[in-house]
């Protein structure tokens, strides 16, 4: 399937969900208010791959990108990692709340794909 609808409703504030979507695991984060607040505030000259969260994010309270680790591929774990996004365990790489790479190997963010909110209450990537 080229495209997938997820229902917002389903996904608790603070949770993070794995979807398939063209064979990838996709990932939809619920951001809390503190994590909205703290990638907003990060200082994107000090990132690897500096991209605003505005940049990343439709609406900052949903996160939206493949659980795929721009380093070798692996699938990384929520809410771990000194960063409290994502950790990669196959070889350390430390994402954060938006998705952006902080420490470890990976050489980029993870990736947005195309989406769209038809309504409050889904998203529909691809
Ligand atoms: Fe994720 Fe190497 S594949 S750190």
């Amino acid at each position: 399937l080229s495209k997938v609808e997820i229902k917002l409703a389903d996904i608790p504030e603070g949770k993070n969900m794995t979807f398939k979507w063209r064979g990838k695991p996709l990932f939809v984060r619920h951001r809390t208010e503190k994590e909205i607040a703290a990638e907003a505030a990060v200082n994107v000259a000090e990132l690897r791959d500096p991209e605003h969260d505005k940049d990343r994010v439709q609406n900052p309270k949903w996160v939206i990108v493949l659980g795929v680790c721009t380093h070798l591929g692996c699938v990384p774990i929520a809410n771990a990692g000194d960063f409290g996004g994502y950790y990669c365990p196959c070889h350390g790489s430390h994402y954060d709340a938006s998705g952006r790479i902080r420490k470890g190997p990976a050489p980029l963010n993870l990736e947005v794909p195309y989406y769209e909110f038809p309504d409050d209450d889904t998203v529909i990537v691809g």
